[in-house]
Formats: C-alpha cells, sequence, structure tokens
C-alpha cells in the first residue's frame, strides 16, 4: 500500500518535472523563472486539493464566462484578480521600503486615459450627482520638498455608486487631472466618496455569493500622481469612519490612506470662497512620492 502511494507521488511528480522542464531554456531567463514557478505553484495546488475532474471542468467553465463577459470596459479578469487579492499582492511586492512614501493601492478598472485638465481649485464633478468636497494638499518628496508640475488624476463614484463610464451617456464625469502648483500644492472640488460594489452581475460577482462575501467596496476617492524622477503613485483615499474598511471586496485598505472627510453646514464659505448651498466635507491628502 504504502508502495502504491509513494508509485503515484513518483507519477505526480513526473508530470510537474517535465512541464518545468519544457520552460528551462527558453530565450528570456526571467519568462522561464516566472512560467517555471507558476507550473510548480498550480500543481501543488492540484495536489493539495486532489482536485476531481468535475472541479478542472467548473474551472474551465468559470475562466470561459469571465472571457465572454470581458469587453474593452468590462475586464472581468482584473476582477477576479483584485477579490483573490492578487492586484494587492502584486501593489505590496512592489512598494518601495522608503518609509515616508505615500502607500499604494488597487488601481481598479475605471481609470480613463485623456481625463480632462482642470485648473488648480477646479471641480471635476461635471454633472457627477453626489456631496460636495474639498480636496487639497500638496506632492513633496520624501525630505519635504515640494514636487511642482506633478500631474495629479483623479476620479471616483457617483453617489449612485457608478462611475461615468458605466453610465451610458458616455459623458466624462467624476475624474479629471490638474497639476501641482510651484510649492507642491493642489486642490479641487470632487464628491464626497460613497460606498459601491464592484460590478458582480458575472462570474466573479457568483465567485462572492457562493463565498457570502460582499461585493461592496470602502467610499474612496482614486489618484494616480506622477512627476519627472519619481515613481509613479497609484492610490486611493478612504472616508474615515465609513462602511467597509474592513471588509472592502478587494482588499484595498491601508491604514495610511483614511483620511477624515470634515463636515461643513450648508452655507459655510469654502476655502476659495465659494459658498456652497448645501452641505460639503474637505479633505487633506498631502503625497510623498518616492525618487524613481
Ligand atoms: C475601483 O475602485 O474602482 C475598483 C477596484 C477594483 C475592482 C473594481 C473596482
Ligand atoms: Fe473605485
Amino acid at each position: 500500500m504504502a508502495e502504491q502511494s509513494s508509485d503515484r507521488a513518483r507519477r505526480e511528480q513526473r508530470v510537474t518535472d517535465q512541464v518545468v522542464a519544457s520552460f528551462e531554456t527558453t530565450d528570456n531567463d526571467r519568462f522561464s523563472e516566472v512560467m517555471q514557478a507558476l507550473v510548480r505553484n498550480l500543481h501543488a495546488f492540484v495536489r493539495e486539493t486532489r482536485l476531481t475532474e468535475e472541479e478542472w471542468n467548473a474551472a474551465i467553465e468559470f475562466l470561459t464566462a469571465a472571457g465572454h463577459i470581458t469587453t474593452d470596459t468590462r475586464q472581468e479578469f482584473v476582477l477576479l484578480s483584485d477579490v483573490l487579492g492578487i492586484s494587492m499582492l502584486t501593489v505590496a511586492v512592489n512598494e518601495p521600503d522608503l518609509g515616508d512614501v505615500t502607500e499604494s493601492t488597487v488601481l481598479g478598472p475605471f481609470f480613463v486615459q485623456g481625463a480632462p485638465e482642470i485648473p488648480l481649485g477646479g471641480d471635476i464633478v461635471k454633472g457627477a450627482t453626489g456631496e460636495p468636497s474639498w480636496v487639497y494638499g500638496t506632492v513633496t518628496d520624501t525630505d519635504g520638498q515640494p514636487v511642482p508640475g506633478a500631474r495629479i488624476e483623479v476620479w471616483e463614484a457617483d453617489d449612485d455608486g457608478m462611475y461615468d463610464v458605466q453610465h451610458e451617456d458616455g459623458a466624462l464625469a467624476g475624474r479629471a487631472h490638474l497639476f501641482s502648483d510651484h510649492e507642491g500644492r493642489y486642490r479641487f472640488w470632487g464628491l464626497t466618496p460613497t460606498p459601491y460594489p464592484i460590478p458582480d452581475d458575472g462570474p466573479v460577482g457568483r465567485l462572492l455569493r457562493r463565498a457570502g462575501r460582499s461585493p461592496m467596496r470602502a467610499p474612496h476617492l482614486h489618484f494616480m500622481v506622477t512627476a519627472p524622477g519619481f515613481r509613479p503613485l497609484t492610490t486611493h483615499i478612504f472616508v474615515s469612519g465609513g462602511p467597509y474598511l474592513d471588509s472592502d471586496s478587494v482588499f484595498g485598505v491601508k491604514e495610511s490612506l483614511i483620511r477624515t472627510f470634515e463636515r461643513h453646514p450648508a452655507g459655510t464659505p469654502a476655502p476659495d470662497g465659494l459658498r456652497q448651498e448645501r452641505p460639503w466635507t474637505s479633505a487633506r491628502f498631502d503625497i510623498v512620492l518616492g525618487k524613481a
């Protein structure tokens, strides 16, 4: 009996060894390294779970459904990576060791190239619905020196939990870019972030329901900050006290990115002199970039 099971183990290992060996000599060492590790780890998963053929079939059907629902504007594979924590683990593995640099988090599927430029103090809202929020801060290096001219891309969902690209009209709203001034300062009007579900009408949504997991994301505002000579930063800020901070469906929350969105009653003059007729909030986010 013991001999039979060691025969079985040898047979199984032989498959793995053959496949690993098939990637030994490619024209790219990194490709070989990644593919061999992928094969070793996937085979270990099959051995550990004693994967059945029905389960293998279910996995193929799942991936096929993910492929069918994926379009230019709906990326189910990124979503799968997000809910499995692969996106955040990749972020963690690539995070620099520079202690003071602002932490990164997931990009998500709703970033759009070519969002309009707004002036400092401008409005990214452009018809998106929600509570106005004055967002401001500085961009500095790790010595506290200002980074002028940093390009700051910002995007967020409206208070229905929808990004502009999810609306049929195709109009850009709730997104823009601006540049930090000569002292590294920036400011703009956005919306107080509200919670929303990640797209859950496809196979990833079914996976979450099967696991009894919520699709909700903690309220957040996305930033992507770039400046010559610095590492690009992709991050969000989260609303202190907001829901789902402990159960964000894509594991994106980091303590250092939680910010107070201070509440102001209707009629309180804003820092730019604007008198909002509705209640509004303000949030400060000072960004520290690491050298490239
Ligand atoms: C987002 O924050 O926009 C997002 C991130 C991951 C998956 C879905 C949405
Ligand atoms: Fe988002």
